[in-house]
């Protein structure tokens, strides 16, 4: 039976360094009140007009690329997620494939639209794809390019301080050894509370879910409904976050899906070198932490660097644990993330 191995990785994070001083100047906030609700001090941003989610994306996987010896044209299969696309249509996929010059071999590409759970539902995919041979080099790439997007008003605040942008890709190949790879995935979703943490216009939803009024739709059958004169008037084109219900569910739900996977697979938080957490907030990771009973050397925390990069915080902390030494070769290391949707997942990996 065939298993599934991290061959390689990388990750790509813009240059730009934002630090809470720097918020601070656009909206009242301070630098106390960020680090201590979420443990961020700064956060990188894409460069406007230079960077996309796209491009930082096919920067990651070049180097994820360069780090195990695979060429492009080697690529059979592209899984690209996030919640900040490039475009609204067609997805980030075709564009990184672009992007790496490899669209005349024609691949397949797919776009996975889990926020930041995204990256273990693009792993669970490649897995299943690599266990049945259909494919033996697929590049998962994770992207976001947040910064754009952001109320960087007083009334954005409780949103635009945590999240940033940045990008991680990894080469997910077979290998026969049974004791290597990804060992166990699990992947959840309840979209009961889906407008919780949400960006929900542009959208095509019309005020189904919410009621039409409160968006400005004009009453005609077809056409011109996509983005009202109310949106923009009335702010409500950024993303919104109950941030205590995200808080309550992700400190269940966190525990919940890292014990489904160790017990699925025989182990105890013990034999765990390392929990890389999706970085939602230092605060979350502290309190799983606790939970779980993990000495600080078994947990990974990188969001002071980058803030909150939804689904590419996964590969980003994974590439940076690795260079620190935090893991190596025949580790056991459990990745987990919870957000929107809400979604959220575990898997178990042996390097
Ligand atoms: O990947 C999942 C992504 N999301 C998350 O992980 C979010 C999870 N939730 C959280 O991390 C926390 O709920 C936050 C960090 C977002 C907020 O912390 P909180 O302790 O839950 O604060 P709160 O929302 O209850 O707000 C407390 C106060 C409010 O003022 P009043 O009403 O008490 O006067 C807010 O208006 O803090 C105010 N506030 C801010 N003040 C300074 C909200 N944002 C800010 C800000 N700076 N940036």
């Amino acid at each position: 039976m065939l298993r599934t191995k991290i061959a390689g990785m990388g990750y790509y994070v813009p240059e730009k360094v934002v630090t809470n001083f720097d918020l601070m100047k656009l909206m009242d906030t301070s630098d106390e009140w960020i680090q201590e609700r979420s443990g961020i001090i700064e956060r990188r941003y894409a460069k406007k007009h230079e960077e996309t989610t796209s491009t930082m994306g096919a920067a990651a996987a070049r180097m994820a690329m360069d780090s195990c010896g695979v060429n492009p044209e080697e690529i059979d299969f592209i899984i690209f997620a996030t919640l900040s696309p490039d475009y609204f249509f067609p997805g980030c996929g075709v564009l990184a494939q672009r992007a790496l010059g490899i669209s005349k071999k024609e691949i397949p590409a797919l776009d996975i639209r889990n926020q930041c759970s995204g990256f273990i539902y693009g792993l669970e995919v490649a897995d299943q794809f690599i266990k049945t041979g259909k494919y033996k080099n697929i590049l998962l790439i994770a992207s976001e390019l947040q910064s754009h997007g952001l109320d960087f008003t007083t009334r954005g605040r409780n949103v635009s301080v945590l999240f940033g942008d940045g990008a991680g890709a990894v080469i997910l190949q077979p290998t026969e050894d049974e004791d290597k790879g990804i060992l166990t995935t699990h992947l959840h979703s309840d979209g009961t509370e889906a407008e919780v943490l949400s960006l929900i216009n542009p959208g095509s939803h019309c005020g189904y879910h919410l009621g039409k009024e409160q968006f400005g739709y004009p009453d005609i059958e077809y056409g011109g409904a996509f983005v009202t004169d109310k949106m923009f008037n009335e702010h409500m084109l950024f993303p919104q976050m109950d941030g205590q219900a995200v808080f309550k569910k992700a400190v269940t739900k966190f525990p919940e899906v890292i014990h489904e996977a160790l017990k699925t697979a025989g182990y105890s938080t013990q034999d765990v070198k390392l929990v890389i957490p999706h970085q939602a907030n230092l605060r979350i990771s502290q309190f799983v932490q606790r939970l779980l009973r993990l000495t600080d050397d078994q947990m990974y925390n990188n969001i002071q660097k980058y803030g909150n990069t939804t689904a590419a915080s996964i590969p980003i902390a994974m590439c940076e644990a690795k260079q620190e030494g935090r893991y190596a070769e025949g580790d056991l290391v459990c990745l987990a993330a919870f957000g929107s949707g809400f979604t959220w997942a575990s898997a178990l990996v042996r390097f």
